[in-house]
Parts: C-alpha cells; structure tokens; sequence
C-alpha cells in the first residue's frame, strides 16, 4: 500500500496509524489501526472522528485486512464495519467502493483506497474555495463540531472554508460552539483554530443564541454526516437548533460537504438513522483530562450523536460540485457528481 499522510491517519509502510482525537488537545497520541478490531474499537470511542474520515479509514483496513487474508469473507467484515457508525454515509461509500473492488484483488483494493485518501483531500479543497468566496472581510462565523483536517484527508469541510479564506487575507472571527455531549469543538476545533491562526471564541452551546441576538454572528458554517436528496441533512446534535435560530435572527446558514456525503437513496431527513450512543457522555465527560461524572449514576438519558436539519433552514449547501440553493434542489439539480 502506498504511504499516505493527513493530520489525523497516516500510512508508512503499509502499517496505519490514526491520531487519537480522544486525547486532543491535552496529548498526541498515535495508535495502529491494521485490523477491523482496532478500527472499530477506535471508531466506536471516536478515536477516529468525522464523517470522510471514518469512511477513508475503514477502506484503508479492509484493504489491508484483504491483502493478509485473501481468502476470507471480505464482504462478512466490510458488512461488520459498516454497522460500527450508522449515520454518516461517507463510511457506506467507501465501502461499496472497496466491494466493486473485491472482484479485482487486493492489490485493486490497496490502489482504490489511496484513491479514495487523495480524492478526498481535492474534495476539501474545492468546497473550501467555493466555501471561502462566500466569506468576506470581518466576517464572524460561527461553526459546530470539528470540521477540519482532523475530520478528513485534506483541509476539511466547513473549517476547510474557514482556513482558505483566512489564508488568503479575509479577517475572521470564529465562534467555537463546544459541542455537547463531546466536546468536539471545545477539544478540537479550538486546537485547530490556535494551529491555523485563526482568532476565535470558545462558547458553550447554549449561548449561541444571545450572541445571534446581539448581531455578532454573520454567518453560519457546518459540516454534514448526510445529505438527502430533498436537502435535509444530518450533522452533530445541535446543528438544528443553530439553524432555528439562524433563520430567527436572519443568519446565513451553510453546509458544508463533499459530494461523498449526498445519499440520493434518502428521500428526505426521516430516512438517515441516527445513532443513540452510551448514557456516559451525557452524565459526565471523559478524555485525557479525566473522568468526571455529575448526574445520579442511573439518570436515564437521551443521547442521539446526530440531528436533522430541513432544508427549508438552509442557505445554501457547499459541495465540491457547486454551490446550490433550495430551488436548484426543487427543479432537480441534484448534488451528487453528474
Ligand atoms: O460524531 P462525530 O465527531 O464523527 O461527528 C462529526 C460531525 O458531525 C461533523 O460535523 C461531520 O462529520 C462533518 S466532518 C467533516
């Protein structure tokens, strides 16, 4: 397999690595990720993160797990990979890719998920362009979960955008919603604003709306977990609710995502399952700071790791394809790749 490298998984060797996103920002830690085991344990705890990423990941390892076993039931284990994270449909994607591949060989599956890996860092960086135009000067963006290069191969989706524009001179201020229940935002994109030097402000969740009412937000910048073909979208829990607002206070709202994420076999939001993840992470929080527990041990929770946003909420979607409003969606225009 070819050596391969992104902020957050890398190849040397043949061997595969991912960085710990558990641990982030307090330490770098890299682990091996070379079985479907170790991928799973590392996708279920969100070691590995981020809708292309787990995708690009899960490709990698059944290519690798093909070659050291070729005479296994591959599609039993792509199948095995494929239930660890319902939601986004970037790892569905890569997978029936690998599975038009089983037909050729490992070594086909080796050179289809080093495609996938620098398809996907393009993918970045044409939404990011497009997503960068749409920036100007001064403008404060407010931004949900981690977008960036953590989350994928290249320069990410939403913070993708972010980091372009900000490379090319535009001012911004990002608001860094912290992400509850997993503090994706606190932890991660925090450390990636700081690395990209891009100035921002840490807020908790709840406070997004009184900063909306205070005028201070200019747009709205998130990533997806998957699109419908109507538009609807699934992204972290806490997407929708910034998208009720936006449309209160009169905040462009912007998805952000590569073509990869379009699911043109969901009709609308109903159809995308959403996760339901473990009472843990709503009674207290873990990570390489500690472990702290607040809630009565047996509080009953409700914990889905993902929402729905209507596509009546959205300003625009911002692929590698284009950038398309609701009425290019309602006379059809359809967002996949033509
Ligand atoms: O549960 P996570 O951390 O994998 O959720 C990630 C998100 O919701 C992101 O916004 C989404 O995957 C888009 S990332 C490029």
């Amino acid at each position: 397999m070819l050596d391969l490298e992104a902020r957050s998984l890398r190849v040397t060797a043949g061997d595969i690595e991912f960085l710990d996103q558990t641990q982030l920002p307090q330490r770098e830690a890299w682990y091996p990720c070379n079985t479907p085991d170790q991928w799973q344990a590392a996708v279920t705890s969100l070691a590995i993160r981020g809708a292309p990423l787990i995708g690009l990941s899960a490709a990698l390892v059944l290519a690798r797990y093909a070659n050291e076993h070729p005479s296994a039931d591959w599609q039993a284990v792509s199948a095995r990979l494929r239930a660890t994270r319902p939601t986004a449909v970037n790892l569905m994607h890569c997978l029936d890719e690998m599975g038009a591949c089983f037909a050729a060989g490992p070594k086909a599956m080796s050179q289809r998920a080093a495609e996938l890996f620098a398809e996907d860092r393009a993918l970045c960086q044409r939404m990011a362009e497009r997503g960068a135009e749409l920036l100007v000067d001064g403008d404060c963006v407010l931004t949900h979960c981690n977008t960036g290069a953590l989350a994928t191969a290249g320069v990410g989706t939403a913070i993708g955008a972010l980091a372009v524009a900000h490379q090319r001179g535009t001012r911004l201020t990002v608001f860094v919603d912290e992400t509850r229940p997993l503090l994706q935002g606190g932890r991660l994109t925090a450390w990636e604003m700081a690395d990209l030097g891009i100035p921002y402000e840490l807020i908790c969740d709840s406070m997004a709306a009184s900063l909306m009412a205070a005028g201070r937000v200019d747009k709205i910048m998130v990533g997806a977990d998957r699109i419908c073909a109507n538009g609807d979208f699934a992204n972290k829990v806490g997407t929708y609710m910034l998208a009720v607002l936006a449309h209160h206070h009169k905040v462009p709202f912007y998805v952000v995502a590569p073509y990869t994420t379009v699911d043109p076999q969901c009709q609308s939001g109903a159809d995308i399952p959403i996760e339901q993840r473990n009472p843990a992470e709503v009674r207290g929080v873990s990570g390489a700071f500690g472990d702290v527990s607040w809630a009565p041990k047996d509080a009953p929770v409700w914990n889905p790791a993902f929402d729905v946003t209507p596509a009546e909420l959205v300003t625009a979607w911002i692929l590698d394809t284009g950038v398309f409003k609701a009425a290019d969606i309602a006379r059809g225009v359809h967002m996949m790749r033509p």
